[in-house]
């Protein structure tokens, strides 16, 4: 089985590790957008481009699986994929991410993302739709990726960035989703300083639900393609651990516009 992982960067490492951990086998390709990211700034027709740029890249490689890791790109471009690509079984990481907190908040739910997806207010609406006793606030916490990317996901400057998004919801909220692919790093220091809050990642979820169809034998093998060697590339890829084989890193340079 062949499984195609894209995202904005190198964010949605956190998702393809959680799908290696449940896999049994496969072949998984991963792209990520390195030369554009962040896609959490833009327009919506920018990133249904790029989204759509990068799937038209991993499909070369005869994918059957795709996953969409971007929580933004899952937000702005699942709908114009799945019509573009209609021959992919293609999944994004909403929709599980939705159904793990309806399952498990009781009260008020925080949701935190991106800029754009944020605005796209996709999560508040599709919580609502399936529970409508649940009280739902959303924020954009843009501070998070940069500082997961420079490798701070501890210490002090990254519990101010943490205080400074949340602490208004300390009392407020018994649920936090984090609704972005670099946030599953920080979950140890904001569980640290909320620790009765629920925390629910849009990592988990999607690969518990890709599980059944993660069964094929033999090996795992990983193949890594990047857009852009950005600053922080090797660095990222060490902090995410990846219970597979890792066959290659290549950049790919896309079209840029
Ligand atoms: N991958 C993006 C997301 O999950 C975060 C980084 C970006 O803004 O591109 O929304």
């Amino acid at each position: 089985m062949r499984i195609g992982v894209f995202d904005s960067g190198l964010g949605g490492l956190t998702v393809l590790s959680s799908l290696l951990k449940v896999a049994r086998g496969g072949e998984f390709f991963y792209f990520g957008d390195t030369a554009r990211v962040p896609y959490g700034i833009r327009s919506g027709e920018a990133v249904i481009n790029y989204s759509l740029q990068c799937v038209g890249f991993l499909e070369k490689f005869g994918i059957d699986l795709l996953v969409v890791a971007c929580n933004t790109a899952s937000a702005k471009a699942f709908g114009v994929l799945k019509k573009s690509f209609p021959h992919m079984e293609i999944y994004e990481v909403i929709t599980p991410a939705v159904e793990e907190v309806v399952k498990r908040a009781s009260r008020k739910v925080g949701v935190i993302g991106t800029p754009a997806t944020v605005e796209s207010n996709i999560y508040p609406k599709r919580i609502k739709a399936l529970k409508p006793s649940l009280e739902v606030v959303q924020k954009a916490t843009p501070l998070f990726v940069p500082l997961v990317e420079e490798g701070l996901t501890d210490g002090p400057l990254v519990r101010e960035a943490i205080k400074h998004y949340l602490l208004g919801w300390r009392e407020k909220i018994d649920t936090l989703l984090l609704g972005c692919t670099h946030y599953p790093l920080l979950e140890g220091a904001i569980e640290e300083l909320f620790p009765h809050w629920k925390i629910v990642n849009s990592a988990s979820p999607l690969a518990q639900r890709l599980k059944p169809k993660l069964k094929g034998e033999g090996k795992k093998e990983v193949y890594l393609f990047f857009s852009d060697r950005t600053a922080f590339l090797e660095r990222m890829i060490s902090q995410i651990p990846l219970k597979g084989e890792v066959k290659g890193l290549e950049i790919v340079p896309l079209p840029q516009g």
